[in-house]
């Protein structure tokens, strides 16, 4: 494999740093805390840690809104500790992935405050300003968290454009002097040592408001390709966009071979599956499981050898995935290491979100323990709305952003061993039972799972390059798939749900050898609750 494309056989672990590993007693998560840790993450295989934000920032939405993109909060620690942070992980063979937030900053980072001072000021054109519109907002675009996207500023007597929340200004991409501002920051980062970007809602950049237009704006691509060249286009970095908008064109172009974008992009489209057409995240409906087959499938088959998937299940805005499309309760383990067998095998660069390792659950918090700005706008904006409280929660316990960010359970000590003073958002109860000491003493944990495809990957080059084929399109309980390269094959079987069902296919797999099985012993085409297989042949 070419040395620049390194990432096509990484796995990826995402820290989300508040809620991972405090060291100071203070209940919040930082980077001394990751340092400790990196030991436990080189035991588990990983190639690159994607680290949320860690800059200066109010922490309105848990710093996705930067104040100063050079320095680092106070509450994550300093720049040195950075720069150790980089340099440690690297002698434990781990690069660091900066998450950067280019469609918007803080209303606190000094370009906004510069702005919002006079039309006349350099950087109020560094920002989206509208005039109002017969008295009234510019027009009637809504921000992702909830209430218009306009907010009135009354120095300067407009309104500034904000798709996420009022403290979330976004910047304006049409401003050549904000893509240099940009383009240098991103510099200095590369000459930090980092390994590569996460390039937050980078599909929402290239925005036409006066159109309507929020993501994939007629200009996004043109913006993309400069950013490219002028930072990280020059070297060996695994660069991933965030991009709800993406569909298999745009992918193409976002992840194009030549390397023109970026290596990879989230793109969401089976995350979506789970919710009432055309409504929110929050109308909760069953999952159509033919159809995860199909969406997953697509995007297999239309980007092997133009372009490159990003696989995973989990982050810091989803639920947990066990919780989510596994059984959280009888069948945890067994439900948690076959969602992972399913993702691992697929071609693509696997992410793997701090505590999926270790089959971590969803909360079910009453309301007053939730933090997340977007659950409670969404909570207070149903109540007035008039939508039953038990509903509302039900939507909360399945889908709110802080199922993710429940600290990491490390052991069965006080706050899961994540801090010693009080923690930023309740620990899950559960950490008595699930936690990372346990996993790593018991040979059949979740993380040894996740130990063992991370080695396979590495182990065995179809894992990257086979081509993929589903089987048993509409089967109602098996995810079963081919690869296939020139000289193997591999054969991934997984029963998705809770009943004992036979596989209902003739397969001679005398030439097979198991790579991996989530039950102790198998018994020919019988398939337990969750049971997943992975079957290996060399042609
Ligand atoms: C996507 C991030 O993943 C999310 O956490 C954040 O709230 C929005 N972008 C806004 O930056």
């Amino acid at each position: 494999m070419k040395n620049e494309q390194w990432w096509k056989d990484a796995v990826i672990y995402q820290i989300y740093p508040k809620s991972f590993k405090d060291s100071n007693g203070d209940g919040i998560g930082d980077i001394n805390g990751i340092i400790s840790k990196l030991d436990y993450l080189e035991k588990l295989g990983i190639d690159a840690i994607w680290l949320s934000p860690v800059y200066k920032s109010p922490q309105d939405d848990n710093g996705y809104d930067i104040a100063d993109y050079q320095a680092i909060d106070t509450m994550f620690g300093t720049l040195e500790d950075m720069d150790r942070l980089i340099s440690e992980a690297k002698t434990h063979h781990i690069r660091i992935i900066m998450d950067l937030v280019l469609n918007h900053t803080s209303d606190e980072h000094r370009w906004f405050q510069e702005a919002k001072k006079s039309k006349d000021n350099p950087y109020h054109d560094y920002y989206v300003w509208r005039d109002a519109q017969d008295g009234q907002l510019p027009n009637d675009m809504q921000s992702v968290f909830g209430g218009p996207a306009w907010e009135y500023v009354e120095e300067v007597d407009q309104y500034y454009f904000h798709q996420f929340s009022v403290k979330q200004p976004d910047l304006n991409w049409d401003n050549e002097a904000v893509k240099h501002e940009l383009y240098d920051m991103i510099n200095w980062w590369i000459d930090r040592g980092v390994g590569g970007f996460r390039l937050d809602v980078i599909d929402q950049i290239a925005k036409v408001p006066d159109l309507k237009i929020t993501n994939n704006g007629p200009k996004l691509h043109d913006y993309i390709r400069e950013l490219n060249e002028n930072t990280f286009g020059k070297g060996e970095f695994i660069t991933v966009g965030e991009a709800w908008g993406a569909n298999i064109d745009n992918a193409k172009l976002y992840s194009n071979p030549d390397g023109s974008e970026f290596s990879m992009v989230f793109q969401f489209e089976h995350i979506g599956l789970d919710q009432q057409e055309g409504k929110e995240k929050w109308d909760l409906a069953p999952l159509p499981f033919i159809k995860l087959k199909q969406v997953l499938t697509k995007w297999q088959e239309a980007l092997d050898g133009s372009g490159w998937n990003s696989l995973f299940w989990d982050n810091h805005d989803l639920p947990r995935i066990v919780s989510r499309w596994g059984n959280d309760q009888a069948y945890r383990k067994e439900s948690a290491k076959m969602l992972a067998v399913v993702l691992h095998g697929m071609q693509g660069t696997p992410y793997i979100y701090q505590g999926e390792e270790l089959g971590m659950t969803n909360v079910q918090y009453p309301i007053e323990d939730y933090e997340d700005l977007e659950t409670l706008n969404m909570y207070h904006e149903r109540k007035k709305q008039g939508y039953q409280e038990e509903g509302i929660m039900r939507s909360i316990h399945a889908k709110s952003r802080d199922n993710a960010r429940t600290p990491m359970q490390w052991d069965a000590s006080d706050n899961a061993g994540f801090t010693t003073g009080t923690p930023w958002l309740k620990v899950n109860p559960n950490y008595i039972e699930i936690n990372a000491k346990d996993n790593l003493e018991d040979p059949d944990s979740v993380f040894a799972c996740y130990q063992k495809l991370i080695a396979l990957r590495k182990s065995y080059p179809i894992f990257v390059d086979g081509h993929f084929h589903l089987l048993l399109e509409e089967d109602e309980n098996f995810f079963a798939y081919m690869r296939e390269d020139e000289n193997s094959e591999l054969l991934v079987v997984a029963n998705f749900f809770d009943q004992q069902v036979n596989l209902p296919l003739e397969l001679d797999l005398q030439d097979y050898t198991i790579l991996y099985q989530n039950y102790k012993d198998t018994s020919g085409n019988l398939y337990r609750p969750y049971e997943a297989r992975i079957y290996y042949k060399q042609k």
